[in-house]
């Protein structure tokens, strides 16, 4: 009932693990599988082993919403190819995310990747507190970004958005028109929060993404929207922290989803949302969480309210 073929990809589980959030060694990405996730998204990966900003880089800003400003640190892709191999030997499904400042540099790192054994490629263009952000705001370079790896790459390539934009769907457009096999919904919403009595930013870096619940009706507005005008999967992401999180991704268009903070509680949670999702397939009789896609769409909502 759970399972789903994503863009190729066969996944026994529509939950996958969100890039960032334990994905940086095999050991963390194999709880997460064994916990019932379909496949893993590596911390976002770049050609140089970089090291992030300062702590605090996270914080818990309400209960179950988080704002993080790691900025990117990672161990870069030569070193991450040990893990990548050993992720592969035990045939797990891999994502690898990667980014870069320039198309051959994501080139590079995608490659590496892709030979190390990667079922797919995620290209982070959206992180909102690096560099890397400017792709993810434009359409024409993120149209060029994704033709370019599309012509060297056999895996997958799926777009993660960065939703601080006016008009997510044209960013959207430009990687379907590039040749993208997917798009991420989304990455985190940049926010800041200061210390009333320090009277200072609370991260080093003083802004960051915010994550987690709050975040959840946001995303599904995005990948409702989404759903609309593009002909390529969209991969849910934001907030999800139970089974209906997961399902409301579903009906507003989803064909996969990701889970990121709400794993700090408890990686066992995959096991439990896995669990809901199947009873709620078969208490409304559908043979499989497929059938639920987009189903939201069917409700006519009111356009204009009528007049007095
Ligand atoms: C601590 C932390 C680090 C993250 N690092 C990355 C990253 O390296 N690359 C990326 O594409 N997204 C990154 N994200 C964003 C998540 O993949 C995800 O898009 C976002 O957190 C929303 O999902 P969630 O509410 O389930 O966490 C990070 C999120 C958190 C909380």
């Amino acid at each position: 009932m759970l399972e789903i073929n994503l863009s190729g990809l066969k996944l026994k589980s529509p939950i996958i693990l969100a890039s960032g959030v334990l994905g940086v060694s095999f050991s963390s990405m194999k709880r997460v599988i064994n916990a019932g996730a379909g496949a893993v998204t590596t911390k976002s990966i770049g050609p140089k082993s970089r090291k992030g900003y300062k702590n605090p880089s996270i914080i818990e800003i309400y209960p179950g919403t988080f704002m993080n400003s790691v900025g990117l640190g990672n161990p870069g892709i030569d070193e991450f190819i040990l893990e990548i191999k050993e992720i592969k030997e035990n045939n797990i499904p891999l994502i690898v995310s990667v980014f870069g400042d320039t198309k051959d540099v994501y080139l590079e790192v995608a490659t590496k990747a892709e030979k190390a054994g990667a079922n797919a490629i995620e290209i982070n263009i959206s992180c909102p507190h690096a560099e890397v952000a400017s792709i993810g705001i434009d359409k024409d370079l993120t149209y060029k970004v994704v033709k370019y790896l599309k012509e060297h790459l056999s895996v997958p390539l799926f777009v993660k958005l960065n939703p601080n934009v006016t008009f997510l769907g044209d960013i959207a457009l430009a990687a379907e028109k590039g040749g993208a096999d997917g798009v991420v919904a989304i990455n985190t919403l940049t926010a800041l929060k200061i210390d009333v009595n320090t009277k200072r930013p609370i991260l080093s870096h003083g802004s960051g993404g915010l994550s987690g619940k709050a975040i959840h009706p946001i995303a599904i507005k995005k990948v409702y929207d989404l759903y609309k005008i593009l002909n390529i999967p969209i991969i849910g992401c934001g907030g999800i922290d139970s089974w209906e999180d997961v399902i409301e991704f579903f009906l507003a268009g989803a064909s996969a989803v990701q889970i990121g903070t709400a794993l700090y509680r408890e990686i066992e949670i995959i096991k439990e949302i896995n669990k809901g999702i199947i009873q709620y397939l078969k208490e409304h009789q559908y043979k499989s969480i497929n059938d639920i896609k987009g189903l939201a769409h069917k409700f006519k909502i009111q356009e204009v309210p009528d007049f007095d």
